[in-house]
């Protein structure tokens, strides 16, 4: 083949060269043993594993590959695993989402880089997924998402326990003074008991979830447990398709258009899902291209019910829905919303894939008619308190603070609710609204999961569960609580959160969708001009990204990264 001809198989620009550059491609892949014939033309598929034991969620992942490999060998396919930055959500800091675009980055570029025709993308935890498919959509091959599934069901003392959500449940317990330390310690081992991700309807069941519902996995994928044989058989399923799909290349952008996001929007409400795929969505949306606002969160998904009781918002864990039917039964109950011509990666229509999802259990998962919660989806809030949007989840609220006005007790920044929370003395009670600042994408950096601010303990002792909670922080998938989230723009951009001072007054009105704090413009501007932006980051990352992220309305993704550069890469690379 002459050099100087396009092929057509993208990996052909590597393999299909004669000269120098054509041995430089091939001949130190010969060295994992290859024989000359893989180089024929046949599709290449790469394997993008974010397998790493700092991510314990995504441990299962040297063998979920293996299963890939098997179905891409079976359909004619010559498979190329690589490694990607990992993002265990539990370990870093000072949050894995100050990680999810330079995650992405490395995906982008892995790809751009390679001989890769078409992509599997290994995703778990709570980053994982966004930062996959985020970079994978600014290359937009033909790709196929598998996500690792949900490990099994906690279980102390014969109780369930759901992951992150009896953590909170458990350490409010432990300050309030009814669970020792010491049986506090000994229910770790009991919630992970096993390799997979949280499995509660947490944010990385949500994003798996979100997968499935966009159309970029086949079907069941949101639910089979990390340890189910047939999340291996789903594996080597996907291998052999990601083939097919190359060759009939059906890229990411064929199936990410918008009537997918809002597939996935309605999806989240009628799961009970995480705030987060609100900011994670957005950003994949603008990679793409895609219009898509926080607006349409509201707009497409809040009037839609919570069919599905999982914690946090209801009773069961993700094993129990696989058992139930998983996504399919789901989104076969709120067919009626959904636009079924939808394609999907397996090249039948979301409609085709669900027509004939069963239920196994109504009361994991509800019947539309009689929902777990109604109207549960994202309401997005507006007012001079968040000019650019915030976000609740009313589900996980208590519906008697959904309308509620109160005395704001402030808290500077983490350090300062860490400092305080626990004193007697603080002046704080059932009405009062907490507010926690300098925690959004510029303020933490990274917008850390810290939204849901622990109560008081002479609150709790009182036997107070819930309080408003107003931050531009995000929340864990597994929280819950009537907690205002993604204030935007943030307090460290000089957001009107960065002015609200002890004893002001607040109203929070989910149903009008209002947050409004109630001081006069005139005493607003004053305090504006006093304010002073918080020192940034000298170097590194932290100052690449605190230079660049946009606020949470935006998806927080970097600005420079929003769009794709496409496969096209020219330059060898000798
Ligand atoms: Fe990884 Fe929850 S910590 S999924």
């Amino acid at each position: 083949m002459s050099a100087a001809r396009k092929p057509a198989r993208r990996s052909q620009q590597w393999f299909g060269r004669d000269g120098k550059q054509g041995f430089y491609y091939r001949s130190w892949l010969k060295g994992l043993g290859l024989p000359h014939e893989m180089f024929d033309g046949r599709p290449v598929i790469g394997i993008c594993n974010t397998w790493s034991e700092l991510t314990p969620c995504n441990s299962s992942f040297r063998e979920l590959a293996e299963h890939v490999k098997r179905g891409v060998y079976e359909a004619g396919g010559f498979p190329l695993e690589f490694p990607v930055m990992s993002l265990g959500e539990t370990q870093m800091r000072p949050t894995a989402m100050l990680f999810r675009n330079l995650a992405s980055m490395d995906v982008e570029e892995s790809i751009r880089a390679n001989p890769i025709d078409g992509v599997v993308l290994l995703m778990g935890c709570d980053k994982t997924t966004p930062a996959l498919l985020m970079g994978a959509a600014s290359v937009d091959l033909p790709a196929i998402g598998v996500s690792g599934g949900p490990s099994l069901s906690g279980n102390w003392r014969g109780r369930p326990v759901g992951s992150g959500t009896g953590v909170i449940e458990m350490s409010e317990m432990v300050r309030a003074g009814t669970l020792t330390q010491e049986e506090f310690t000994e229910a770790e081992a009991c919630m992970q008991r096993s390799k997979g991700s949280c499995m509660t309807m947490g944010t990385a069941s949500t994003m798996a979830s979100m997968v499935e519902a966009l159309g970029m996995s086949l079907p069941e994928n949101a639910a089979i447990p990390a340890v189910d044989s047939r999340r291996f058989r789903l594996a080597h399923l996907s291998g052999r398709r990601i083939v097919e799909m190359v060759r009939e290349d059906l890229r990411m952008s064929k199936v990410l258009t918008r009537e997918a996001f809002a597939n996935a929007i309605r999806a989240n409400a009628a799961i009970g899902g995480s705030t987060n795929a609100v900011i994670h969505l957005l950003a994949i949306a603008g990679r793409l291209g895609v219009p898509l606002t926080l607006e349409d969160w509201d707009a497409i998904g809040s009037r839609l019910p919570c069919l599905v009781n999982l914690k946090p918002s209801g009773e069961y864990l993700m094993e129990d829905f696989y058992y139930a039917g998983g996504l399919p039964a789901v989104l076969r109950e709120i067919s009626a919303h959904l636009d079924l011509d939808a394609m999907t990666v397996n090249g039948r229509s979301l409609g085709e894939n669900i027509a004939d999802a069963p239920c196994w259990n109504r009361d994991v998962i509800r019947p539309l008619d009689q929902p777990l919660r109604p109207e549960a989806g994202i309401a997005v809030l507006r007012g001079n308190l968040a000019p650019d949007g915030a976000v609740v989840k009313p589900s996980a609220a208590s519906p008697h603070l959904l309308k509620h006005r109160g005395r704001a007790v402030v808290f500077e920044g983490i350090g300062d609710l860490k400092a305080r929370i626990d004193d007697e003395s603080l002046d704080i009670d059932e009405h009062s609204i907490m507010v926690l600042k300098h925690c959004g994408p510029r303020g933490y950096p990274g917008m850390a999961e810290v939204g849901n601010m622990p109560l008081p303990p002479k609150l709790l002792r009182r036997g107070v569960t819930d309080l408003v909670r107003i931050s531009d922080a995000r929340m864990s998938g597994t929280a819950y609580g009537t907690v205002v989230l993604h204030v935007s723009p943030e307090a460290a951009a000089g957001g009107p959160l960065a002015l609200v001072r002890e004893g002001d007054m607040i109203e929070l009105d989910v149903p009008g969708r209002r947050l409004h704090l109630d001081v006069p413009e005139a005493e607003l501007e004053r305090r504006r001009a006093e304010w002073v932006p918080p020192p940034a980051p000298a170097r590194g990352w932290s100052k690449l990204y605190v230079d660049h992220v946009q606020q949470a309305h935006l998806g927080a993704d970097l600005d420079f990264l929003v769009g794709g550069s496409g496969d096209d890469v020219a330059g060898d690379s000798h």
